[in-house]
């Protein structure tokens, strides 16, 4: 076999950006083989952006040859105002993964070790381990949820930090606050707690919530969000750490990035559209009781979803599953070790999810 330049130079940006950019443009390349695919693999909101998000991105065009950096304090006041934190407890970052990198790359200084569930979401995980930093992985639990007291166990001097993922992708489980509080304070002080809450606007259950709070404690915890997922702005890319002021410090100097003119006008003006946001809230749930409703009938398998996807049991090999998908156009997510049959289905439009309701029965072959 012969390569063409173009294949090497294709080759080796894939090589530099990692494993992460890799999955995603083996995905966008099966997006653009069939015509107009149902994009169902990235937990992406397809409502998004906001109409006010939009106006505010096409506006920011006539301004974007100057520095947007006089524009970032009114966002980060806003969000500062919105946790009910002092502006110095807000770190801005080009998506909150650049932050969960910068996260992963402190917590694996000095041989620094992470402990965090598996299956996870792994930006920081396998960013840190590319710094150098050992990860112990801990089984999520007989219903796909944290395993918290094993999490505790596998905590050792060398513990930098412990990553909880509430809502959990890929599995979409979630762990109670009180849950999270107790495990934080029975931690090392020296242990940052990193909760990834991306996907808390999608969680409903009394016991469920941010704990955002906590980093106003003596414990060194850190909260992310994203305006990739309720915002519907994956794109545009912008996200935002809560934390103590020493700690946001820290992690304000390991960033390699601050937001651009989009993401910083858009951002600001998505907060403000509360129409927008309960809209797609409420529709994505809507969606998501539909998915289990049927999973349910055809008693496939699933964890209890509260974020914008839905992860099962297909009942086959998930490669089979995904080709079965593809020749029908709908690409769903990839497969999350040790889970072979399992797939996760981000939730689309309704149009999408009426899809690929009807292709499950005759894909699984329990019509
Ligand atoms: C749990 C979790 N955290 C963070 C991110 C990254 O979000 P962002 O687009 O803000 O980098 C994702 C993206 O899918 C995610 O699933």
């Amino acid at each position: 076999m012969t390569l063409s330049r173009r294949d090497l130079l294709t080759a080796s940006a894939l090589l530099l950006a990692g494993p992460g950019f890799a999955l995603r443009a083996a995905g966008r390349e099966a997006a653009t083989a069939g015509s107009n695919p149902i994009i169902l693999c990235w937990n992406e909101n397809p409502y998004g952006p906001s109409p006010a998000a939009r106006a505010a991105a096409s506006e920011a065009i006539a301004d974007s040859c100057r520095y947007p950096d006089d524009e970032l304090e009114p966002l980060v006041q806003a969000l500062a105002v919105r946790e009910g934190v002092s502006t110095d407890c807000i770190v801005t970052g080009t998506g909150s993964g650049e932050l969960l990198r910068a996260l992963g790359m402190l917590s694996a200084r000095d041989g620094g070790e992470i402990v965090a569930a598996q299956p996870t979401y792994t930006e920081l995980t396998r960013y840190a381990e590319g710094c150098g930093a050992k990860i112990h992985f801990v089984a999520v639990d007989g219903h796909l949820r944290h395993d918290l007291a094993a999490m505790h166990a596998a905590i050792s001097p060398r513990t930098r930090a412990v990553y909880l993922c509430n809502p959990n992708n890929p599995t979409g489980t979630t762990l109670a606050a009180a849950d999270i509080r107790a495990f934080v304070t029975s931690l090392p002080p020296s242990v940052t707690t990193i909760v990834d809450e991306a996907y808390m606007d999608f969680a409903v259950g009394a016991d469920v919530g941010s704990v955002a709070d906590l980093t106003h404690g003596e414990r060194r915890v850190v909260v992310l969000r994203t305006f990739s997922k309720i915002h519907g702005m994956a794109g545009i890319r912008c996200g935002y750490a809560i934390a103590r002021a020493d700690v946001a410090k820290e992690l304000a100097a390991a960033r390699m990035t601050t937001p651009n003119i989009f993401a910083v006008r858009a951002a600001r003006a998505s907060l403000g559209d509360q129409a927008f946001l309960a809209d797609c809230r409420r529709r994505i749930l809507a969606s998501r009781v539909r998915i289990t409703t049927e999973l349910a009938r055809l008693k496939l398998p699933y964890a209890e979803p509260q974020g914008n996807f839905v992860f099962f049991d297909t009942g086959m090999p998930l490669r089979r599953f995904t080709e079965l998908m593809r020749t029908r156009n709908i690409l769903v997510g990839r497969r999350f070790a040790p889970y072979d049959n399992w797939c996760r289905i981000t939730i689309g439009t309704e149009p999408e999810v009426d899809a690929f309701l009807s292709a499950l029965p005759e894909v699984t072959g329990r019509a």
